[in-house]
């Protein structure tokens, strides 16, 4: 898949931006500030319809604005794939596929696919669970649409529940009402909280196992054959679901039924503490991947450069698990090149070159390798300007994009 054309309207600090794009890399050149991230940004945008710097969308509209527009002409294979997403922040968004208005805005999910890697995914290796449990789940969605609806039906209920909780607790303070009346209805959401929760569980477990592999094998690429082995495990609020320990490949994974029962057994246990706390504590909410260099969590452990590596790892193991699955994805690199030593520059570059379409930001051209600088944009001033003298995509390349797959 890649990304034939890109129109942004009050996105950031870009009024307006019309650019045509071909396959192939394309790097994204200009000063600090000028708004490069900004483009990519929006292409992620267009994959997950999130931001990979902020978490509402708010900032995304640019000041004074009331909405902002990212329209792209996606190709794939022979099939053209017009996608206009209007992103109106604290109301819904409107998206429009082929010009036909989507009901509803995360049906999206999984029609784009693409993968970006910036300076913010050192938070995936030594930030909160938070941050990874957003990136299974995303790369979750890409791969199964699907589970966009049985995410969103999770967090609503978990708020529901939380919401019960917290005033049952407070009901029992005031000692207005028995303990049984006033957590009549948990049980209800307990069973929708099961429900979804341990498809939620069993599609994140099937991830990390998928996943795993290609991670291992990326880090192995980026760091090198002597380095340390980097792993995936599931840490788990249901035992059931693992403890963090990478499992070896092929293991038999429990399924959602097994989960299902493992996750109402946990539930009825700490409903004394849930009750005390006025939170649910158990499920996938709580739950965490952990990455692991040689025998440590990397977390807390891994030097900086091995967090960078592992975090550049995690997003080629990304990039290789969605080929597998038979998807060309985009790759975004934003502003990467720059932090990476020779030997890192050259592995990722080797991908890079092999991906269908590549894009790359950097303030300094030069710290980009040669072989990704055939189309270059100049981004100042509000404008993205193609540079005189970009050459079409050469034979040799196309010979290599099949070397690599
Ligand atoms: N909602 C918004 N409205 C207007 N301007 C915005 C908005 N959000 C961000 N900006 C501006 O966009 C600019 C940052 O753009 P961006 O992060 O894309 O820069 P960049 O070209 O990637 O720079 P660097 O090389 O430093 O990474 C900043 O000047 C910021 O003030
Ligand atoms: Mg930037």
């Amino acid at each position: 898949m890649y990304l034939r054309h890109l129109q942004l309207g009050s996105f950031r600090n870009w009024d307006r931006v019309d650019l045509a794009l071909s396959p192939g890399p394309t790097v994204f050149v200009g000063r600090n500030g000028e708004g490069k991230t900004n483009l990519v940004e929006a292409v992620g945008y267009l994959a997950t319809m999130g931001s990979h710097r902020v978490a509402g969308d708010a900032p995304l509209v640019r000041q004074g604005a009331s909405q902002a527009v990212v329209r792209a002409a996606l190709r794939r294979e022979d099939r053209e794939l017009l996608v206009e997403i209007e992103i109106n922040p604290g109301r819904a968004n409107r998206v429009r596929v082929n010009r036909a208005p989507l009901p509803r805005p995360r049906e999206l999910l999984g029609l784009v696919k693409s993968v970006l890697f910036a300076p913010e995914d050192l938070v995936l290796v030594r930030g909160d669970p938070a941050e990874r449990r957003r990136f299974l789940d995303d790369l979750l969605v890409s791969r199964t649409p699907r589970l966009a609806g049985v995410r969103s039906d999770y967090d609503r209920v978990l708020r529901q529940r939380n919401a019960l909780l917290k005033s049952g607790r407070a009901l029992l303070k005031t000692a207005r009402m028995a303990r049984g009346d006033a957590l009549a209805t948990l049980d209800v959401w307990d069973g929708h909280l099961v429900d979804l929760g341990a498809q939620l569980l069993a599609a994140r477990l099937r991830l990390v196992a998928d996943l795993a592999p290609h991670v291992t094998r990326a880090y192995a690429g980026v760091a090198g054959a002597d380095a340390a082995v980097a792993a995936l495990g599931y840490a788990s609020t249901v035992p059931l679901a693992g403890d963090g320990t990478p499992v070896p490949e092929g293991t038999p994974l429990p399924d959602a039924a097994e989960l299902a029962a493992a996750l109402r057994e946990r539930v009825a246990e700490r409903r004394g503490d849930e009750v005390d706390r006025g939170m649910t504590l158990v499920g996938p909410h709580r739950d965490d991947l952990v990455i692991s260099l040689g025998s440590m969590p990397a977390k807390g452990f891994a030097s900086h450069g091995e967090s960078w590596s592992l975090a550049l790892a995690l997003k080629l193991g990304c990039f290789a698990l969605l080929r597998a699955d038979g998807d060309e994805p985009i790759l975004v690199l934003d502003d990467v090149f720059a932090t990476l030593d020779a030997d890192r520059r050259a592995a990722l570059a080797t991908v890079a070159r092999s991906a269908e379409q590549a894009l790359v930001t950097a303030a300094v051209l030069d710290d980009v390798p040669a072989e990704l600088r055939r189309t270059v944009v100049q981004v100042a001033g509000g404008q993205a300007v193609p540079l005189e003298g970009n050459s079409a995509e050469d034979a040799e390349d196309g010979a290599l994009r099949e070397e690599v797959r």
